[in-house]
């Protein structure tokens, strides 16, 4: 099944296509498809944000994160007919944990180059205690020129939780950041705004957390992604990208059709309208090759990052959040 069942913005949207896409399931053409959606439209927009963890602990990890972050750009850019901007917010700790930077922000450019000079510029040091400013860089990733029309993605690459998770890690902020952003608001003010958030998991450091960073991408239709297996990030993330290329055409789609039926002044039946979108679809030849997931072994939304995902404040998610699902895990200094 496709991944797009987001609690909060696109729920409806999930409605709407959920039987248009369970009848391109049955109907197997999503073997059969060659062209693209998000190729064929052409021209569609695409913003992508990286939100990446600079502090001491992830020295063993920033170059394959690095790497695949060009790897996941390179992608998105030769693969897709789109207009794509990037922009790269790093994250290190509030003082006195660390007393470099809370985030750096690079807003978004459309050159690549650029990203790549400020990808090879990001150093990992730093960071002090275990919990890192995460609340902070997911804020300031809300704060990004996101440009409205445009298909809108973040990759947070971790492996350390938000201060306020697990109060006895935490030697400054154990109730939570000092600045007083809560994860659990932010996340969902990105899928608010339309944002679909992805993470990249440092794994084995952040295995401990798993289950909260998982609670934050699926309240924003996103995906958890291990950096560990590398050749399923670059598969999942770009996939990724081009199936909301593809859901945000479908989209358009319903959405004139529930114009015109409601111009005629008949009343909106979803399963009318998919079908009838599905119908001009098929008669124009326009598929997609990315509506079902693709067959890697992904991680589904375990049962405790379900549960996480109820509260609506880090304080409530010390109630929920047992350490009991993983081992603590020592960082190094
Ligand atoms: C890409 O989109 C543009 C319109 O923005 C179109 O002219 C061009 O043919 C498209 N290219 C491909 C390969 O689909
Ligand atoms: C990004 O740029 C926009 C527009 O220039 C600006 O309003 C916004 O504050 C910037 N965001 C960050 C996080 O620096
Ligand atoms: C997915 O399936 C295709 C063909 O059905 C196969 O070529 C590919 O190796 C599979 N990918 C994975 C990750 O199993």
């Amino acid at each position: 099944m496709v991944h797009i069942m987001n609690p909060l913005g696109k729920m409806v949207m999930a409605l709407l296509f959920l039987p248009l896409v369970e009848s391109m399931a049955v109907n197997g053409l999503n073997q059969q498809v060659q062209r693209d959606i998000a190729g064929s439209a052409g021209g569609q927009a695409l913003d992508l944000a990286f939100v990446m963890d600079c502090t001491g602990s992830m020295g063993s990890y920033i170059d394959t994160a690095r790497k695949h972050i060009q790897a996941i750009v390179d992608e998105i850019v030769t693969s897709s007919n789109t207009t794509v901007r990037l922009a790269l917010i790093e994250y290190r700790d509030h003082p006195p944990q660390d007393n470099t930077f809370v985030t750096k922000t690079y807003n978004f450019t459309d050159s690549v180059f650029m990203m790549k000079i400020w990808l090879n510029a990001a150093r990992a040091t730093g960071g002090g205690d275990g919990p890192e400013a995460v609340a902070e860089a997911l804020f300031k990733a809300t704060k990004l020129s996101w440009r409205p029309e445009a298909t809108k993605i973040t990759v947070l690459i971790s492996d350390a939780p938000p201060h306020g998770l697990v109060p006895s890690q935490d030697s400054s902020f154990p109730n939570g950041s000092p600045t007083g952003h809560d994860p659990m608001k932010i996340v969902r003010d990105l899928a608010q705004m339309g944002v679909t958030l992805y993470i990249i998991g440092c794994e084995p450091a952040i295995l401990p957390y798993k289950d909260f960073f998982m609670a934050l991408d699926y309240l924003a239709g996103g995906q958890y992604v291990p950096l560990s297996r590398p050749e399923l990030l670059v598969d999942v993330i770009t996939g990724g990208a081009q199936e909301e290329l593809s859901i945000q055409k479908f989209e358009k789609l319903v959405q004139v059709e529930v114009q015109k039926t409601i111009a005629a002044g008949g009343t909106v039946d979803k399963q009318k309208i998919s079908q009838t979108v599905y119908n001009e679809l098929v008669n124009s030849g326009a598929t997609s090759t990315h509506l079902l997931l693709n067959n890697a072994t992904l991680e589904g939304t375990t049962d405790a990052a379900k549960q996480i995902a109820s509260a609506t404040s880090m304080a409530e998610v010390r109630l929920h959040f047992h350490m009991a699902t993983a081992k603590p895990y020592t960082y190094p200094t």
